[in-house]
């Protein structure tokens, strides 16, 4: 599909001639995760994970899909790989899934291993950068039945887990990123339980993210060791918290909710400790730990990875926390999330205010699911073209306030497993007919690839 310039807008990528997008290394890239995409679960001596064993758990998933085929991209990685060099995109950032590259006594498994190096090396022989992710939320198992992120003894199982994974792939991998949105392993996996493996205790959830955190501390310096010409950093999601409340309860519990979503994560890393006001929020709730812990949390890094979706509107609910309150007549996605670019402008600029040591950032995940169907071959994902225009837009404004961001990784190549809401969220930019396996370019992906070989012409 060519570019019409007569079409409105919204169905166009035409950032301002003065916008960071255009400055060509200003990295434009698109990402996914192993477990949403590969499939082969039990292929080439693959363990089970824990995504394996929630999701063909009765009721965890939405219609009870799993990832057992996925996209299929375990045999179909050649074609996918020429997919994504055909959108002219930088970059690609892909997971590895830790239950594929070792057995259960720590041994490699080469068949896992040599996946993964014969899919890096194709990308790099398109000129595609490789951001590889350690840790994208399938815990092998094994470990979680001897207490996964609760027990400390998985924090050196991570270390030895990405000593092994740089010294096989050094070289191969321009980026590092130890853990994905450690809060939702935390959080969602232990407290809430809507996430593998589905426990439900605040306890339970800090304990699990000092591990987490502990876990790519230890693995910094195995990635740096090993493949020292790579970078090496950690990929958090944000969130932003506002209330339409009137009173100074309100207005704390949106403090509150931003507190726990980013200064969690942000104030160990950045900070060597975590915000006293958490334990106000979850009294009783502070994690074990051992002395030392802080200076291995806090190894420095090259980069941070925001994940950036929607806002929350909340209010005090009356005691020492707060709950959420839908906001009525916003405009949402197919996830029910608020479409508010605002929010990633807002917080890009509060980090580079809140913490001088903040390392350059790289917007690792933003995106938008919407019920995409192929109607005569093609796919016309307006509200997603829209959603990407005003969120590359936000980016460019804080780039103008004075934040170092250096790149932008749209959630997601192609439609994939979107973990509790299975196959029925669409966030591709590529659609996917899981009957079929067909990938068709979204006119999202027509444009992206059109834009970015106009800057590359340039
Ligand atoms: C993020 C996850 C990613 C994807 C998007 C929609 O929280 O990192 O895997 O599911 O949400």
């Amino acid at each position: 599909m060519v570019f019409d310039p007569a079409v409105s807008l919204e169905q166009t990528f035409s950032p301002p001639a003065d916008s960071v997008l255009w400055r060509k290394d200003f990295l434009m890239g698109v990402a996914t995760a192993a477990y949403q995409i590969e499939g082969a679960a039990t292929e080439d001596g693959r363990l089970p994970s824990i995504w394996d064993t929630f999701s063909a758990t009765p009721g965890k998933v939405l219609a009870g899909d799993t990832g057992a085929v996925a996209c299929d991209h375990y045999h179909r990685w050649a074609d996918d790989v020429e997919m994504m060099a055909s959108l002219n995109v930088g970059a690609y950032r892909l997971s590895i899934s830790w239950p594929r590259v070792m057995d259960a006594a720590g041994r490699p498994n080469e068949k896992g291993i040599a996946f993964y190096r014969q899919l890096l090396t194709a990308l790099r022989a398109k000129g595609l950068k490789t951001w590889v992710t350690l840790y994208h939320w399938d815990l092998p198992q094994h470990l979680e039945d001897q207490g996964g992120w609760v027990n400390r003894a998985t924090a050196y199982r991570f270390a030895e887990y990405a000593d092994l994974m740089s010294r096989e792939l050094a070289g191969l991998v321009d980026s590092w990123g130890t853990l994905n949105e450690p809060w939702c392993s935390a959080m969602h996996g232990y407290g809430t339980g809507h996430h593998a493996p589905g426990k439900q205790d605040v306890k339970l959830a800090t304990q699990a993210m000092h591990h987490l955190l502990l876990a790519h501390g230890l693995a910094v310096r195995h990635l740096r060791a090993n493949d020292p010409g790579s970078l090496v950093g950690l990929v958090t999601n944000v969130g932003r918290g506002t209330t339409n409340g009137d009173t100074d309860a309100d207005r704390h519990a949106a403090w509150q909710f931003e507190l726990q979503h980013n200064n969690w994560i942000f104030d160990p890393l950045l900070k060597k400790e975590y915000p006293a006001a958490l334990w106000e929020l979850w009294p009783g709730a502070e994690p074990a730990m051992e002395q030392g812990d802080f200076d291995i949390i806090a190894e420095p890094m090259d980069f941070i990875g925001i994940n950036y979706y929607f806002r929350t509107n909340v209010v005090s609910d009356g005691a020492n926390g707060y709950r959420e309150v839908p906001l009525e007549g916003v405009e949402r996605t197919q996830m029910g999330w608020e479409v508010y670019p605002e929010g990633l402008r807002h917080l890009l600029v509060k980090f580079h205010q809140d913490y001088a040591n903040l390392p350059p950032v790289y917007i690792t995940e933003n995106g938008t699911a919407s019920d995409d169907k192929v109607i005569d071959g093609e796919v016309n994902d307006r509200a997603r073209i829209s959603f990407l225009n005003r969120h590359l837009a936000a980016v460019d404004a804080a780039v103008k306030q004075g934040v170092d961001i250096r790149g932008y990784f749209i959630w997601s190549l192609m439609d994939n497993f979107e973990w509790a809401f299975g196959y029925e969220r669409r966030f591709g930019i590529i659609h996917v007919d899981y009957a079929t396996q067909k990938r068709t370019p979204k006119r999202s992906a027509q444009l992206v690839r059109q834009f970015l070989a106009e800057r590359a012409a340039r």
